[in-house]
């Protein structure tokens, strides 16, 4: 956060067979693994395009989340399905050791391109819809913090956990992972 290019607005994707596609979806892959992350958008390894990816069977930082299918969504629109909003605490890859409350519609639709250049449509609600909006948000050059109500619920994810603001969930450890 402070690098000027995660807050812009990232371009459409137009040559969905060019090798260079393949080895950006291929970084993305890594570092979200790296990271145990789940999700991780173009930007935030410096490449200002429209493209996403997410999912996981298992992970080990969100052990009560069910699994979201793993998804490149390029060109990505989202839909809300309801003016039903709902807080969580989201961290970010960009935003390292922290955690805030964030406001996300429950229910969503997505749709997108996928890596074969076929359309993805899909409905999605909870956390799966919140870590698609997440992602989404990184093309148009938002980062979770912008979109926090009340300050008070954005620090430190072990002084959150610590004030008992926040339930205890796998922080950051040593190495700085983050998602
Ligand atoms: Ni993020």
């Amino acid at each position: 956060m402070g690098e000027e290019s995660l807050f812009e607005r990232s371009n459409e994707v137009n040559d969905f067979v060019s090798g260079e596609l393949d080895s950006l979806l291929q970084d993305m892959w890594d570092t979200m693994a790296a990271e145990e992350g789940a999700g991780l958008a173009a930007p935030q390894i410096g490449v200002n395009l429209r493209v996403v990816v997410f999912g996981y069977d298992a992970n080990p930082r969100y052990p009560d989340e069910p699994a979201i299918p793993e998804t490149v969504l390029i060109n990505p629109v989202i839909t809300a399905l309801s003016d039903l909003i709902e807080e969580g605490w989201e961290g970010c890859l960009s935003v390292p050791g922290m955690r805030g409350l964030v406001p996300r519609y429950t229910h969503i639709q997505y749709s997108g391109i996928d890596q074969n250049g076929h359309l993805i449509e899909r409905k999605a609600s909870d956390f799966h819809a919140r870590v698609v909006q997440h992602e989404c948000d990184h093309l148009d050059g938002i980062l979770y913090p912008q979109r926090i109500k009340d300050m008070r619920y954005f620090g430190f994810c072990q002084e959150l956990e610590n004030s008992g603001l926040m339930a205890p969930q796998p922080c950051d450890d040593d190495k700085n992972k983050v998602r």
